[in-house]
């Protein structure tokens, strides 16, 4: 009883600490033209998707302790392929697609609350949580041409 005293108390400081890290920021630079898309579910799990990913058909890579946002966009445009998605995923998985699947929910982004494995200051998804990213006009983009026509 006293053991498990003990591991409750050593353990909560960290799980607090780690709960409200408001540090974690999304990353928005338009470095390889992707922008921000949203916070997204994975889909493998649902009924009738015999395992199938939000971000399906296309190509991944997994860098432990080294996946930044940027290293992923960069490897979804390599090789003359360039990927209309950009997903991570789980800290360190890069997952490039040229469709999102329609099942995939979209969730508010502190769902997607994992770091970063390669930049501890930007969101790389959560467990079964993809922070995605897509080819085209930022909202920034959006902004600037609708106050111009005002
Ligand atoms: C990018 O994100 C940072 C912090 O997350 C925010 O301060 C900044 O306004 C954002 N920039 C754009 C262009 O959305
Ligand atoms: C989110 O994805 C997981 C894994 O595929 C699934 O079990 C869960 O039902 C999904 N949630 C929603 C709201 O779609
Ligand atoms: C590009 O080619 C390299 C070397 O063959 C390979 O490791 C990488 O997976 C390729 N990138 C993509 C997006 O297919
Ligand atoms: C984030 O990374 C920096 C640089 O590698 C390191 O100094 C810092 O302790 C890390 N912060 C957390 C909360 O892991």
């Amino acid at each position: 009883m006293l053991a498990l005293a003990i591991f409750y108390l050593s353990l909560f400081p960290v799980l607090a600490a780690a709960a409200d890290d408001s540090s974690i920021g999304i990353y928005n630079k338009s470095t390889h033209r992707y922008v921000y898309h949203g916070c997204y579910n994975e889909t493998m799990d649902l009924p009738g998707t015999i395992g199938t990913r939000a971000l399906y058909g296309g190509t991944n890579q997994v860098l432990e302790g080294e996946m930044t946002v940027p290293t992923c966009q960069a490897f979804c445009r390599s090789n003359g392929t360039t990927y209309k998605f950009a997903g991570l995923e789980y800290a360190r998985e890069c997952w490039c697609s040229q469709s999102l699947s329609t099942l995939s929910v979209k969730f508010d982004d502190d769902a997607c609350s994992l770091p970063c494995e390669g930049d501890n200051t930007t969101a790389c998804g959560g467990y079964l949580k993809i922070s995605v990213y897509t080819l085209g006009a930022s909202s920034a983009r959006h902004y600037i041409s609708s106050s111009k026509r005002t």
